[in-house]
C-alpha cells in the first residue's frame, strides 16, 4: 500500500511517515525542502530500517506535480502536510502564504482525480474555531473569522476539500490539530525550526540548551487561572498516529460521509506556566523567563473534545504534558550534541 505524504520530512509529517511504516505502508514523501532537510529520510531509516523514496519538489508547480502522479499512479492515499505554517510571517506575505499552501492543495487534487487516487488526508488546526464559544470544543463549533492568512488558508482548504467532494471522487478527511509538541522517543526525529522559534515548547528547549537568552511568556493577565493562556498540547507520535487510522479508514472504506472532520487533541488543557514548569521537573532544569505583553493574535483558552475522533477512529492520545515536554528536551540535547 503506498502512502504519498507531502511535507513528509516535516515535524509532524516525519513522525507520521514512522508511524506509517510501522504499520507497513510503503511510502513516498514529496518535499521541497523549505523548512526542512534531506538528511530526515536517513533519520527515518534509522529507526525503522526502511528509507522511505523523497522527491524533491514544490507541489505548487503544477507540472511537476502531475508528473509526478503519472509516475505514481499505485498511490492508495495521499496525507498533505506540505505547507507553511508560521502566524506571523503570514501576516507578512499573504500572497505568498496563500499561492503556496493553497495552489500546492488544488494540484494535489487535480492530480489525484486525473489518476484516480481517492483517499487524502489534510493537516487542518484548531486555528479554525478562534476563541470558541464553549469548551471543549466541537467539530461542531463554528468557524470562527480567521486571525491570519495562514489560518484562513487552512479555513479555504477545508472548503476547497468540501467542494470537490461534490464533484469528484475523491474523499477526504481533514484533521484538525491542537499544539502538536514533543518528539520521537528516539530522538532521532523532532521539531526544528529555522532560525527564531515561534511556538512554546522549541523556544523553551532553545532556551534551556542555552541558544535563546529567555523565553518571553507573552501575558499573564488573561482570564485564566494563573493569567496565562491554555492549549491542548498533543504529543506528536500520538498525533502520526491518528493519521495511520485515518488513511486506513479511508482505504478500508469506513468513511460515513466524503468529507469527514475530525480534533485531535488530548482534551485536557494547560497553561504556558503549567508547561514551563513541566518542563522544570522533567529537566531538571531552572528556566530563564519573564512575563511581557501578550501577542496578538493569541487566543485565551482552547482545548478539545475528542470525543468524536475517539467514538469515531477508535483512536485516543495516550501520552502527559510530562512525557511530551521530556521528549522535546531530550531531542533538543540529542540534535545539538550531534
Ligand atoms: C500557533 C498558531 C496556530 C498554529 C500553530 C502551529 C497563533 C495564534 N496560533 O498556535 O494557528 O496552528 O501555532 O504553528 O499563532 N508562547 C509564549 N512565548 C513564546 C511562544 C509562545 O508565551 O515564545 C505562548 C503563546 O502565547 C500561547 C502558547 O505559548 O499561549 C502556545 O503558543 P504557540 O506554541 O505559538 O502555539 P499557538 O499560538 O497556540
Amino acid at each position: 500500500m503506498k502512502i504519498l505524504v507531502t511535507g513528509g520530512t516535516g515535524y509532524i509529517g516525519s513522525h507520521t511517515v514512522v508511524a506509517l511504516q510501522q504499520q507497513g505502508f510503503e511510502v513516498v514523501i514529496v518535499d521541497n525542502l523549505s523548512n526542512s532537510q534531506a538528511d530526515i529520510a536517513y533519520q527515518i531509516e534509522k529507526i525503522t530500517g526502511q528509507q522511505p523514496l523523497l522527491e524533491v519538489f514544490d507541489l505548487a508547480d503544477r507540472e511537476k506535480t502531475a508528473d509526478f502522479f503519472k509516475r505514481h499512479s499505485d498511490i492508495k492515499g495521499v496525507i498533505h502536510f506540505a505547507a507553511f505554517k508560521a502566524v506571523g510571517e503570514s501576516v507578512e506575505k499573504p500572497v505568498y502564504y496563500y499561492r503556496n499552501n493553497l495552489v500546492s492543495l488544488m494540484n494535489i487534487l487535480e492530480s489525484m482525480q486525473e489518476n484516480n487516487v481517492q483517499n487524502i488526508v489534510f493537516s487542518s488546526s484548531c486555528t479554525v474555531y478562534g476563541q470558541p464559544d464553549e469548551l471543549p470544543v466541537s467539530e461542531m463549533a463554528p468557524i470562527k473569522k480567521a486571525e491570519s492568512p495562514y489560518g484562513n488558508t487552512k479555513q479555504i482548504s477545508e472548503e476547497i476539500l468540501q467542494d470537490f467532494i461534490k464533484v469528484s471522487n475523491v474523499h477526504a478527511i481533514a484533521l484538525r490539530y491542537f499544539n502538536p509538541i514533543g518528539a520521537h522517543e528516539s530522538a532521532l526525529i523532532g521539531e526544528l525550526p529555522l532560525g527564531v522559534p515561534n511556538n512554546l515548547v522549541p523556544f523553551i528547549t532553545q532556551t534551556a540548551i542555552g541558544i535563546r537568552e529567555q523565553l518571553k511568556v507573552f501575558g499573564d493577565d488573561y482570564p485564566t487561572p494563573d493569567g496565562t493562556p491554555i492549549r491542548d498540547y498533543i504529543h506528536v507520535v500520538d498525533l502520526a498516529k491518528a493519521h495511520v487510522v485515518a488513511v486506513r479508514r479511508m482505504i478500508e472504506n469506513k468513511m460515513k460521509q466524503n468529507l469527514e472532520v475530525f480534533n485531535l487533541g488530548t482534551g485536557k488543557g494547560y497553561s504556558v506556566l503549567e508547561v514551563i514548569k513541566a518542563f522544570e521537573k522533567v529537566s531538571g532544569t531552572k528556566l530563564n523567563y519573564k512575563i511581557v505583553a501578550r501577542r496578538e493574535g493569541d487566543v485565551t483558552q482552547v482545548w478539545a473534545d475528542s470525543s468524536f475522533s475517539n467514538d469515531e477512529l477508535g483512536w485516543k492520545a495516550e501520552k502527559g504534558l510530562d512525557e511530551m515536554v521530556a521528549s522535546a528536551w531530550k531531542w533538543e540535547q540529542a540534535y545539538r550534541s550531534r
